[in-house]
């Protein structure tokens, strides 16, 4: 019997790097899940040898109607929803100053890191109120909290973040659910990697250890937030940044 037999969670992003190996540990330890990302042949490679624990749903979660069928689709099939945790993410153009980002694709970040954590949220909320149980965890960024020179898309889109984990925690903090937001450093993924270089060396000097955080430490600590044993820490940011950011 793992830590999260009985339970369901929903995980957003999970085809790659911190939503993968959340997804991979939750099941581990007992969870069925429901996967959303629109890298579906991903999940189908990752997850189809889990059979029925894994609900895998290929769709863009940018759209709010396609985000709503997929959170009924695994209330459906699996009755409850306790944890929904949100990975996807996008960087968009870095390496750029304020005065020449393009609004287009700063428009295009708030749609994937913020908008689509507001939906799923909005979705699974409901759900979660009538059980009066419930995890929440928005994956934010270092960013989001110190401000990355040259990231103004990303850092203030996980400014967003962080700041509806602080409103949601305080809404439902009498209804049994806690909602969290997780503020990693760099973690060596897809994401990073796709980076330019001098915009990577610009993050990881920073982080006091000298190195990058690993998938199966962002994967610990997502894994207790979301867990029913953090029970009194709600609208909090947590810290995953070998010693950048110490509040
Ligand atoms: N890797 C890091 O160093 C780091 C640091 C701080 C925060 N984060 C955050 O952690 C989260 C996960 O990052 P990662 O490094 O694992 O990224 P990743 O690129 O490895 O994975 C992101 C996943 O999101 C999916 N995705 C992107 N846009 C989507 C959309 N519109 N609809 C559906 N799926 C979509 C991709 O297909 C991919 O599978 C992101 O929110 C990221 O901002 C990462």
């Amino acid at each position: 019997m793992g830590e999260f037999s009985g339970q369901v969670a929903l995980i957003t992003g999970a085809a790659s790097g911190i939503g993968l190996s959340i997804a991979h540990k939750l099941l581990a330890e007992g969870a069925r899940v429901g996967l959303l990302d629109f890298n579906e042949a991903a999940l189908q490679n990752a997850f189809a040898s889990y059979g029925s624990s894994a609900l895998l749903i290929g769709i863009d979660v940018t759209d709010e109607e396609l985000v709503l069928e997929a959170v009924t689709r695994v209330h459906d099939q699996f009755g409850q929803i306790d944890c929904l945790i949100n990975c996807v993410g996008i960087t968009g153009i870095t390496n750029v100053q304020s005065h020449e980002v393009s609004s287009e694709n700063l428009h295009k970040v708030f749609e994937v890191n913020f908008m689509s954590s507001f939906y799923t949220s909005k979705a699974v909320l409901p759900f979660m109120l009538a059980r009066n149980y419930g995890r929440i965890l928005h994956i934010a960024s270092i960013a989001g909290k110190e401000g990355n020179a040259g990231m103004l898309a990303y850092s203030t889109s996980k400014a967003a973040v962080i700041c509806m984990a602080k409103v949601q925690g305080k809404e439902y903090a009498e209804r049994g659910i806690t909602v969290n937001a997780l503020a990693p450093a760099v973690i060596q993924t897809p994401l990073v990697d796709a980076m330019p270089e001098v915009q990577v060396k610009y993050m990881t000097d920073k982080i006091p250890m000298k190195r990058c955080g690993t998938l199966e430490e962002a994967a610990n600590l997502a894994t207790y937030i979301v867990s029913p044993k953090n029970s009194f820490t709600t609208g909090f940011t947590f810290d995953l940044s070998g010693g950048r950011a110490t509040y």
